[in-house]
């Protein structure tokens, strides 16, 4: 032998699989007024992602089109309608992941695309990359046939609103007094989060398993309220608001990113799986770690390769829902 070890494994099973979805559509204080707003359009997710599974689609379609769905709702913070950053415009971040054949396909602070989910579907598959970013992901998602759009096509009034409203407590100081996290930290990011704990972390995202026993997972965003332009958070971050491995299990993660970004909490939480212990138990734990680690906020919905599933949140609520063989459901907590 010339070289070293040539081998590829892609780890999937024969067996038949019955097939799950799992959705959420962001973990933060719903207001009454859009609790249906919330559960409808998670329905509508699932409805679209399922119908996938149960013809027999692979997992990484079935994300594919769930989130598709979720970011061409206005109620989410994804896609159209997405938090503006603070000069005004729509930047959003994207990720998803095929844990049979661990490929991933990403982009970030794109401006022009209406469903980047899909721009880094074809990063994942057409590039030799995961992940493109900016006007470069826009350039690639053209060559491969996608539309570019004008920015404000994806730019609601509510936004401008939530954003002058945003930029006025900032200049008073972010008076507002709802964040839960470590109130001794005064630094740029804990008072940042402090004002944003108080709105919307809709973040939407999706785990499933296929009939085959492939596992994917997908995670949009259009990231925080008053963004500096070119942050990234963690959605789109491998490991951090997304990952998926057929060996241990596929997370999405909605939240406030930065503690999420710092804990790898994604990674964190399949490696447990992995490890043999439950999702049930692993999404609790992950969600007690970020908080007494790093007084973070957010949600997560797991997905384990023999279909069991965990689902927590330390926020007031966290939309979801589940679709089985036996039907579907959502929720606003857990
Ligand atoms: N979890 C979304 C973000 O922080 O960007």
């Amino acid at each position: 032998m010339t070289g070293g070890m040539h081998y590829h494994i892609r780890v999937s099973s024969t067996a038949k699989h019955d097939p799950i979805l799992l959705v959420h559509g962001g973990a933060w204080a719903i207001p009454r007024d859009a609790e249906a707003a919330h559960e409808a359009g998670v329905q509508n997710a699932l409805d679209a992602g399922y119908a996938i599974l149960s013809r027999g689609g692979s997992a990484l379609d079935a994300v594919e089109a769930a989130v598709t769905i979720l970011e061409d709702d206005p109620t989410f913070d994804a896609g159209r309608g997405s938090f503006l950053t603070s000069d005004g415009r729509v930047q959003l971040d994207a990720l998803l992941m095929d844990g049979g054949r661990m490929k991933a396909g990403g982009v970030a602070c794109v401006e022009r695309l209406r469903n980047p989910i899909q721009a880094a579907r074809l990063v994942l598959e057409k590039s030799p990359h995961v992940y493109i970013v900016g006007a470069g992901a826009e350039q690639f998602a053209l060559a491969h046939g996608m539309s570019l759009i004008d920015n404000a096509e994806l730019v609601l009034d509510r936004e401008r609103e939530r954003l002058a409203a945003a930029q006025a407590r900032q200049a008073a100081g972010f008076a507002d007094d709802t964040f839960s996290g470590h109130k001794d930290d005064k630094s740029p990011e804990t008072a940042f989060a402090h004002d944003a704990s108080s709105h919307s972390h809709d973040t939407v995202g999706a785990v499933a398993l296929d009939a085959r026993g492939n596992l994917a997972a997908a995670t949009s965003t259009g990231g925080t309220l008053n963004k500096t332009p070119g942050r990234v958070g963690d959605s789109s971050l491998i490991g951090c608001g997304c990952y998926a491995d057929n060996l241990a299990a596929a997370v999405s993660l909605t939240g406030w990113g930065e503690p999420i970004m710092k804990l790898v909490l994604g990674k964190w939480a399949t490696d447990r799986v992995a490890a043999g212990t439950t999702p049930e138990l692993v999404a609790r734990e992950a969600i007690a770690y970020l908080y007494n680690r790093l007084g973070g906020h957010g949600g997560i919905i797991l997905l384990g390769p023999d279909g069991r599933f965990g689902l927590a949140h330390n926020t007031p609520a966290m939309a979801w829902g589940i679709a089985t063989v036996s039907g579907s459901r959502t929720g606003l907590t857990v």
